[in-house]
């Protein structure tokens, strides 16, 4: 079901940490309003996998190119872990806003998932979604996607790389993962993919409903 008001300009941003369902909610709602959708963390990850070929990572941020995010093998763990390392460098994140915020205020709607988006790229974001689910939670769902790929992974590799990742995505100084103060929040640990995107779902047709009421008004 599409919702009828469409203003000009609405962005949906998702946060939250590794595997924590944000980019299966991000397609869900992007398909349902018909929006734009950029999952910023395959940026991170197609500079990451530029630095496991050798490239300098700030270089790699300067010369990206949207095309980069449509590369194979960007889900694996070592791109994993590369992505959340030169996603702490200040320089790297730097040269990226501009795309992300302009991405974000196009015309029609959009949707941006990653870490930063509801409190660095688009704070006047219309939604803002912070999405959790326990670090167990989220490792099992990341091995299923991984043994399509990889049937030697363990549950254990996979737990470790999320904790991993939470740590140096929260901890770092530049733009660190957190919940922007007037964000919804969602905890998915005990929720299916289908009641979660409902959810979602209908903050969005609320803040459709808001603004369409607004104008009216
Ligand atoms: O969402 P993801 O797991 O594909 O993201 C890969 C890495 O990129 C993640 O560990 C942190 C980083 N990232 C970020 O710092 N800021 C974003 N907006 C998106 C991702």
């Amino acid at each position: 079901m599409r919702s009828s008001y469409r203003p000009d300009r609405f962005t949906v941003a998702i946060d939250g940490p590794a595997a924590s369902g944000k980019g299966t909610l991000a397609r869900g709602i992007a398909e349902t309003f018909d929006f734009a959708h950029l999952d910023s963390g395959l940026i991170y990850r197609a500079i990451g996998a530029k630095t496991l070929e050798g490239q300098d990572a700030i270089v790699a941020a300067q010369n990206f190119d949207a095309e980069d995010t449509k590369r194979d093998g960007l889900r694996t763990s070592a791109v994993s872990l590369a992505a959340s390392e030169v996603a702490a460098i200040p320089e790297v994140r730097a040269v990226l806003l501009d795309f992300q915020k302009q991405f974000a205020r196009r015309l029609g709607g959009a949707i941006l998932d990653g870490r930063d988006i509801g409190t660095v790229i688009c704070p006047e974001a219309e939604v803002k979604l912070y999405v959790t689910a326990s670090a167990e939670t989220r490792a099992k769902r990341r091995l299923l996607e991984l043994r399509e790929t990889n049937s030697e992974i363990t549950y254990e590799q996979v737990l470790e790389d999320v904790k991993t990742r939470d740590e140096r995505d929260a901890t770092r100084a530049s733009s660190p993962l957190r919940p922007a103060h007037d964000a919804i929040m969602l905890d998915t640990s005990e929720l299916s993919i289908e009641t979660a995107l409902e959810l979602a779902r209908s903050h969005v047709r609320e803040a459709l409903e808001r603004l369409d009421q607004a104008k009216a008004d």
